[in-house]
């Protein structure tokens, strides 16, 4: 089977293909998608997740809309709107599809080469984040040679295309033969924690536990871990982050023990139109997934149930925020809008 590597998705001889992330850690299975509804199904479904990922998915999926319907017709708008509009709150998805389908006039190549450009954006960022992140958690924790980091959900090249944002930094780290620990916490009710960053973790060689969710807060509280690095789904203006359901946990506790939090993302999450973490729309996933573990049910039939996907960190309870193109100390003050992204 078709193997892509480390990552979740790529283009590869005019085709779109992903790691159906539903199927992992048991098996790894890459899926073509010719057409953009089921590059919607995959997107809702998960098989294809994480802020970064589903932004340059949904610049592909422009692309098989056009072909589809041909670019500027009313199915291809509908097509895009649906697209963008598959996931509520990482902010990656609408804006990547957007600036695609903006260049739908200029033709096919066009659209193509711009949803290649995302692709390698994203790439890109990556490899900055992981530079920009190790580096400060060299500043940040009083022993760097043997680092304990904390993350939530998956992080790594599966939630972006290569190598990721917050696991991305832990690989870095984990390259320079610093990393004493990563600690995963699973991160139910989908386990992206458990299932994929495990995975990620165990390709790369890395020491790891995977820990409960209720495990993190306690863990930090008992000073076993050195920091806490984390993804973003959307970061406001104000420093806000959306970020997987448990992260708010993870950022009391870690004000709480007085160990560094810190958000990692790629500026393509940061939405300067969202002035505050109360302006983003929190997906609800319904019931069943809270009351199945993988299918299997958990809760007497018919049991109700709330499942926010994210939660909301407060600036206030953020350390820095990582992107590809800046540190933004919050602890010390600063603001995105007082550190401006390098160009
Ligand atoms: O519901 P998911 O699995 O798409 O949620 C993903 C996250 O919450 C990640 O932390 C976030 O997208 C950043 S990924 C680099």
């Amino acid at each position: 089977m078709q193997d892509l590597g480390e990552g979740s998705l790529d283009w590869v001889d005019g085709r779109l293909r992903i790691v159906d992330q539903t199927r992992l850690p048991e098996t790894y299975e890459v899926l073509e998608i010719h057409q953009s509804a089921d590059l919607v199904d995959a997107i809702r479904r998960l098989a294809v997740r994480g802020a970064p990922a589903i932004g340059v998915a949904g610049g592909f999926g422009v692309v098989l809309a056009a072909r589809e319907h041909g670019a500027g017709t009313d199915d291809f708008r509908a097509a895009v709107e649906s697209l963008r509009t598959a996931r509520p709150t990482a902010v990656n998805l609408a804006r990547m599809v957007d600036r695609v389908a903006a260049r739908a006039a200029e033709g096919p190549k066009s659209l193509l080469s711009e949803a290649l450009a995302v692709r390698d954006e994203e790439v890109a960022a990556s490899l900055s984040m992981g530079r920009l992140g190790a580096a400060l958690v060299d500043e940040l924790v009083s022993q760097p040679d043997a680092v304990t980091a904390l993350t939530i959900c998956n992080t790594g090249g599966l939630a972006a295309v290569e190598r990721g944002t917050a696991l991305g930094v832990i690989r870095t780290v984990h390259e320079q033969g610093r990393l004493a620990l990563a600690i995963a916490t699973e991160t139910r009710p989908l386990l992206q924690g458990a299932r994929l960053t495990a995975w990620e973790l165990e390709r790369m060689g890395a020491p790891f536990r995977v820990v409960v969710d209720a495990a993190g807060p306690a863990l930090l509280a008992r000073g076993m871990a050195d920091i806490v690095l984390t993804g973003a789904d959307r970061i406001a203006s104000n420093g806000d982050t959306a970020n997987k359901i448990g992260t708010f946990a993870l950022a009391v506790a870690a004000r709480y023990a007085a160990v560094p939090f810190v958000v990692v993302a790629p500026e393509s999450s940061v939405d300067m139109d969202t002035s505050s973490g109360e302006d983003i729309s929190i997906e609800d996933r319904g019931a069943d997934e809270v009351v199945k573990v993988r299918g299997t049910p958990i809760a007497p039939e018919g049991t109700g149930a709330l499942n926010p996907a994210f939660d909301v960190t407060p600036a206030e309870l953020i350390t820095a925020i990582v992107t590809d193109r800046r540190v933004v100390r919050l602890d010390r003050g600063e603001s995105l809008r007082s550190v401006p992204p390098d160009p």
